[in-house]
């Protein structure tokens, strides 16, 4: 897949395989993220790679998956995903724009991930407290985002449609998610 063809078929994924990712490959993710900009280079993005079963369950459990779909977003035991990867921001390195920063690090991140055909879902429904305890994260960090990963279990299609935000299952666990059509987000010259 070229770029443009990985940045239009990225979607989030919430069901997946349960076969592990090769380290290197998520230390290869993480690398891409690592190289996203930053303003002033303040690169204030740190990540925790997590694989370990009992502690992906215990993050599971202080996640809020798909609300407009809810319960039925929700990963089943058999399709939770196989690693999380928090996303720490280093408070000592703040800019006006770091939550920028930490998008387009995210949006690396997750493209990185389609490339080597791993599904992603980002998770800011987090309860951030619980997270922290339980991974150790120092008080000078705060807990931006996790990530979810794993080879997808499901397919999930973009639509072009300006009625509604909200995503929807069909009876095969399929995932589409409407999107705002080109020509009503687009401007040329003046609005
Ligand atoms: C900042 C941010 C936070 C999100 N938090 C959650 C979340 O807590 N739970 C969840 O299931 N999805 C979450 N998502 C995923 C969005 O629901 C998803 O990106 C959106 O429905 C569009 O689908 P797409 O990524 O397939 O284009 C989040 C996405 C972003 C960008």
């Amino acid at each position: 897949m070229n770029l443009l063809e990985l940045i239009k078929t990225r979607r989030t994924i919430r069901k997946f395989k349960q076969e592990p990712i090769n380290n290197d490959i998520l230390i290869d993710i993480i690398d891409c993220a690592r190289l996203a900009p930053s303003a002033s280079n303040k690169q204030p993005l740190e990540y925790i790679v997590v694989t370990n079963k009992n502690l992906c369950e215990n993050i599971f459990q202080n996640l809020r998956w798909a609300a407009y779909i809810h319960p039925n977003g929700t990963p089943k035991d058999y399709e939770k995903p196989v690693c999380y990867i928090a996303v720490l921001i280093n408070k000592n390195r703040l800019t006006k724009w770091t939550g920028i920063d930490a998008g387009l690090a995210v949006e690396n991140l997750i493209l990185a991930a389609w490339a080597y055909n791993i599904g992603s879902c980002i998770l800011g429904s987090v309860n951030k407290n619980n997270v922290k305890i339980i991974l150790n994260i120092p008080d000078e960090y705060e807990l931006d985002t996790i990530i979810a990963l794993g080879y997808p279990a499901q397919q999930s299609i973009a639509e072009d449609n300006d009625n509604t935000v909200e995503y929807y299952l069909d009876e095969n666990g399929n995932m589409y998610v409407p999107k705002r059509p080109l020509n009503k987000i687009i401007h040329f010259d003046s609005f």
